[in-house]
């Protein structure tokens, strides 16, 4: 056995951009330190799953190659849930992973659900554990930004750049579903930065009959052509999920809305045709923007310095323009973050004239 102290790093729940870059600085820091890095292969299921399935790191690995400069995972990840009668079991396996690979600490890069699973799993394992937030969603609590959001709203914005010439060439209303699952931050940020003239979030009730009149009101302006931005988990106008399937764990997997909104539309209001353009996973991988790359790094280097200041359970934010760090039992307490209607995204978006539901 070496005694070089060996931590553990991996990314776990949806991709997005940015991963590889915090891959790379948490590399990078701990060499510079001494210690060893092991790659986890496909979240917690590389330790929990036999063969164990890992890859040990090094700055080689990433100095002279385009990774840390793309999306997706280096390592894989694994966005399924966990089943709560599979836990037990799990960390289990979780443990005696960690223990064969004689892991000190770890690295997780995830959201909120896997800051609160793992830092589970690494406490019945008795091994040290920092966080580092990423979400196209940005629902993570307490920090403002999590890597891979900007990025991922940048694809959105640069959709509906695509979007609005299409729209002005045909006289459409064209809608744009988003992901976001039941935070509207990547649909605000999308039509705020993309111009739309309706945005539909999960946070604020709409009425059809609203948009309509927006639609009308753009219609007596002379122009010819909207943009509508819709995210996945706004509910339909009776208050259900339009919902396309389950996932493994049987968790609602959102998609559909902008399809129904579509239907209401041209049901109800003939002068703009409507047609639905859902995004999907390409708003996961972006190429990644210079600010989920510097927070990445960022992030990285505050993991190592915490975890060689011995500390543990904790998640690293950027918080008013800082890098900070937070207990993660106080991230999870506070549950997703959800846009605020009363933000000011919101109010510069109505104060725009957009349409973005009931006040
Ligand atoms: O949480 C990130 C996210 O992209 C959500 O916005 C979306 O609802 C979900 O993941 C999609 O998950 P999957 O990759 O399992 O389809």
């Amino acid at each position: 056995m070496s005694n070089k102290k060996r931590i553990g790093i991996l990314t776990s729940g949806g991709d997005c951009a940015g991963l590889n870059a915090v891959i790379r600085s948490v590399v990078n820091a701990a060499s510079l330190k001494g210690w060893e890095v092991y790659g986890i292969k496909f979240g917690t299921d590389g330790l929990t799953n036999r063969p164990l399935q890992y890859e040990i790191l090094t700055p080689e690995n990433f100095s002279d190659s385009p990774w840390p400069r793309l999306s997706g995972s280096y390592l894989g990840s694994l966005n399924s849930g966990v089943k709560l009668e599979s836990m037990e079991e799990l960390s289990k396996r979780f443990g005696e992973g960690a223990r064969e690979l004689e892991l000190e600490a770890l690295v997780v890069i995830g959201g909120d659900g896997s800051m609160n699973i793992v830092s589970n799993y690494c406490h019945k394992a008795g091994i040290k554990m920092v966080g580092i937030p990423k979400t196209i969603d940005n629902d993570t609590p307490i920090t403002d930004s999590s890597v891979g959001f900007a990025t991922a709203a940048q694809v959105c914005c640069e959709a509906l750049d695509s979007l609005i010439l299409t729209a002005r060439s045909h006289n459409r209303a064209l809608i744009l579903e988003v992901m976001g699952r039941d935070a509207g931050h990547l649909a605000m940020h999308s039509a705020l930065a993309g111009m739309a003239d309706v945005c539909l979030v999960p946070e604020i009730p709409y009425k059809i009959d609203s948009i309509i009149a927006k639609l009308k009101a753009i219609k007596a302006s002379g122009r010819n052509h909207a943009l509508i931005v819709v995210s996945e988990g706004v509910k339909r106008e009776d208050g259900e999920h339009v919902s396309a399937s389950t996932n493994k764990i049987g968790e609602t997997v959102y998609g559909g809305i902008g399809q129904y909104l579509s239907a209401e539309l041209n049901k109800r209001y003939k002068e703009f045709q409507t047609r639905v353009t859902t995004l999907g996973h390409v708003q996961r991988s972006g190429h990644p923007l210079a600010f989920d790359r510097i927070l990445a790094t960022m992030f990285g280097a505050k993991a190592i310095e915490l975890l060689d200041a011995g500390l543990t359970n904790r998640m690293v934010v950027w918080k008013n323009n800082h890098i900070a760090d937070y207990d993660i039992d106080d991230v999870v307490k506070e549950g997703t973050t959800l846009l605020n209607p009363h933000s000011d995204y919101v109010k510069a978006a109505r104060a725009c004239g957009m349409y973005v539901g009931e006040e």
